[in-house]
């Protein structure tokens, strides 16, 4: 599975100013998520992790600040489930419909700017609401040895990691 990474355009960076054009032309909202310290959307219910799922909307989430692990399962992919720790040189990550998500913020937090492409069925008094993993099928490919997704030397890379040679491996 190929995630998507949308890049931002900067077009001027000196020390202190970074200045960028974050717009994505397929999207019709623009909605803007803080983590001021140690955060995850949605929070848990006691033990249990619950997340997000759309069906009216796809989701284009870019880190302003911080980093925000991302966690996405989607039962209908080769590889089901996919960490990304993303920041804001990845650009914004797709997150298409269907596709359950979660997001975790470290001690900094961080702030994330979602421009997302709503049809017209969308409906906010439904589309944010927390759910459980609550289907076999949902337990098994959260059980499965995700894809991370990481940013080294100035690329997006996917990698495994393998417990047993306790290394990470690079994919294509
Ligand atoms: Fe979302």
């Amino acid at each position: 599975m190929k995630l998507k990474f949308f890049p931002t355009t900067i077009f001027r960076k000196t020390p202190k100013v970074t200045f960028f054009d974050a717009g994505l032309e397929t999207s019709n909202g623009c909605d803007v998520v803080i983590h001021s310290e140690e955060a995850t959307s949605p929070p848990d219910d006691f033990k249990d992790e619950q997340y997000y799922v759309h069906n009216h909307q796809i989701d284009h989430n870019l880190v302003i600040t911080g980093e925000r692990k991302f966690v996405l399962i989607n039962t209908s992919w080769d590889e089901p489930h996919h960490v990304i720790y993303l920041n804001r040189y990845m650009g914004a990550l797709e997150i298409p419909i269907g596709t359950y998500h979660r997001s975790i913020s470290g001690k900094e937090g961080s702030i994330v700017l979602n421009q997302p492409k709503r049809d017209k069925f969308f409906n906010p008094a439904k589309e944010f609401t927390p759910q459980k993993l609550d289907q076999v099928s949902l337990i098994k490919a959260r059980k499965t040895p995700p894809v991370y997704w990481i940013y080294e030397n100035n690329q997006i890379k996917r990698v495994n990691f393998d417990p047993l040679e306790r290394k990470v491996k690079a994919l294509n």
